[in-house]
C-alpha cells in the first residue's frame, strides 16, 4: 500500500498544455476520483502517475520516493485503461493470472485469487474463453479483474465501467466499493459520470481545461462549490444558472424579481446594476403540488418546455417567459402539467447560491 503526491505536475504536448499545475496528495489506502467534462486532463494525470507518460514538470512521488524517473513497471501500480486491452491470445482466466504469474507467485495461490475475483466480478463462466469471444461489458470486468487480482501498491482506473449496462454498472460499482473496503489499496479512479464520482470517492478532485477546481469530501464540494463550473458539475438534473441584475433589494431576473435574502445582502453589499449569476439546484425548486418548507421563498412565472418522466418522478424543463433562461426541476410522478403551460415556481432562497459572472467564483455562501 502507498500514497500518492503530486507536486507542480504540469503536461505539455507542442503547444497544448494538458494539465498545469496539478498538486494532490493521495493518503494511503484512500479512494479517491478524479471527475472532469471529456478533455480536462484526467487520463493524462493517471498515465503520468502510472508512469506511461512523462510529466513536462513537476514532482511525482509514490510512498515518498520521486519516481519521476522510474519506468512504469517498476512502480507497482496497476492500471485499467479507458479502452481496455486483453491479451487477445490468452484466456481470460490466463489474462487475470498474468500480473501474478510475472511475479512468481505459487500455482494454487494464482488459482485462488482468480476464483475469487472472477466471482467478485461476476465473470466466472467466462474464464475459459479468449477476449475476441466476450461482449464489450465482459472485457472491461475481465481489464479490471486482471488489475485487481494483482493486488498492486495503487490502483489507477481510467473509467473502467464506461461501458456497462446500467445495471451492471451499478452492481460492479457497489462490488470495487466492498473490495477497496475489504482489501484498502490506494485507488485514484477516473470518471465523468458524477454519480460514480460522489458515491465512490472518499475525496473528489474536480477538474476543468487543466486544471484543478477544488478538492474535498463529494458532500462538501456539492453543498460548497468553489465556482460556478463544479456547481453545474456536480448533481443531475445540473444546478440552474440565471443571470440577475442588482436594483432595489431586488435580483431582477429577465422581467421578473425576487428579493435578496438579507445575508446575502449583507455579505455582498451589491451595487445597483451590478450583475450576479444566481445558482439554485433543482431540488430546491417546488410548485403548488410540493410545496417548500423553507421560510424564505420567492416566486417566479416559467412556461414548460419539456417533460420527462423517469417513473419515481418527473424532470420539467421550463424558462422564463419570453427568455432564454432556463429553469429545470423536479415534481412527483402524478404532477399533470404540458407543454407551454405557465405557472408559479418557488425558489428555496435558503439554497440560493451567487456566482461572480465572468471566472464564476462562488460568492456567496462561503464558508
Ligand atoms: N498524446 C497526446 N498528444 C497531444 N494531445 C494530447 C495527447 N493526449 C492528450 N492530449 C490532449 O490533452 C487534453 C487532455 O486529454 P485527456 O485524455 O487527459 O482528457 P480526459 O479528461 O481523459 O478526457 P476524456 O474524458 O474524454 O477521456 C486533451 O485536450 C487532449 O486532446
Ligand atoms: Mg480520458
Amino acid at each position: 500500500m502507498a500514497k500518492v503526491k503530486l507536486e507542480n505536475i504540469t503536461r505539455q504536448f507542442d503547444r497544448l498544455i494538458a494539465i498545469e499545475d496539478i498538486s494532490f496528495e493521495v493518503p494511503d489506502g484512500q479512494f479517491w476520483v478524479l471527475v472532469g467534462p471529456s478533455g480536462c486532463g484526467k487520463s493524462t494525470i493517471l498515465r503520468t502517475i502510472a508512469g506511461l507518460d512523462s510529466a513536462t514538470s513537476g514532482q511525482l512521488y509514490i510512498d515518498d520516493t520521486l519516481v519521476n524517473d522510474l519506468p512504469a513497471r517498476q512502480r507497482d501500480v496497476a492500471m485499467v485503461f479507458q479502452n481496455y486491452a486483453l491479451y487477445p491470445h490468452m484466456s481470460v482466466a490466463d489474462n487475470l493470472a498474468f500480473g501474478l504469474r510475472m511475479r512468481n507467485v505459487d500455482k494454487a495461490q494464482i488459482n485462488g485469487r482468480v476464483q475469487e475475483v472472477a466471482r467478485a466480478l461476476n465473470i466466472e463462466h467466462l474464464l475459459k474463453r479468449k477476449p475476441k469471444q466476450l461482449s464489450g461489458g465482459q472485457q472491461q470486468r475481465v481489464a479490471l479483474g486482471r488489475a485487481i487480482a494483482r493486488q498492486p501498491k495503487v490502483f489507477l482506473l481510467d473509467e473502467p465501467l464506461s461501458n456497462l449496462d446500467a445495471q451492471l454498472r451499478d452492481d460492479t460499482r457497489a462490488e470495487l466499493k466492498q473490495l477497496h473496503d475489504r482489501v484498502g489499496i490506494t485507488t485514484i479512479y477516473v470518471t465523468h459520470d458524477q454519480i460514480e464520482a460522489m458515491t465512490l470517492a472518499d475525496r473528489l478532485v474536480v477538474l476543468n481545461e487543466g486544471k484543478i477546481q477544488q478538492i474535498g469530501s463529494p458532500q462538501a464540494i456539492y453543498a460548497q462549490p468553489a465556482n460556478r463550473m463544479v456547481a453545474a458539475f456536480l448533481g443531475s438534473p445540473p444546478m440552474n444558472i440565471l443571470p440577475a441584475t442588482f436594483a432595489d433589494g431586488n435580483f431582477r431576473l429577465h422581467h421578473q424579481s425576487i428579493p435578496v435574502p438579507e445575508i446575502i445582502k449583507q455579505q455582498l453589499k451589491p451595487d445597483r446594476g451590478q450583475n450576479f449569476e444566481l445558482g439554485i439546484r433543482p431540488e430546491h425548486i417546488f410548485t403548488a403540488s410540493t410545496h417548500s418548507t423553507s421560510e424564505q421563498t420567492a416566486s417566479v412565472i416559467v412556461e414548460i418546455d419539456l417533460i420527462e418522466p423517469l417513473g419515481k418522478e418527473i424532470l420539467v424543463r421550463a424558462n422564463l417567459p419570453d427568455s432564454n433562461l432556463v429553469v429545470n426541476f423536479s415534481t412527483p410522478a402524478q404532477w399533470q402539467g404540458k407543454k407551454g403551460d405557465r405557472l408559479s415556481v418557488e425558489l428555496d432562497l435558503a439554497h440560493l447560491f451567487v456566482f461572480e459572472p465572468d471566472r464564476g467564483q462562488t460568492l456567496y455562501p462561503i464558508y
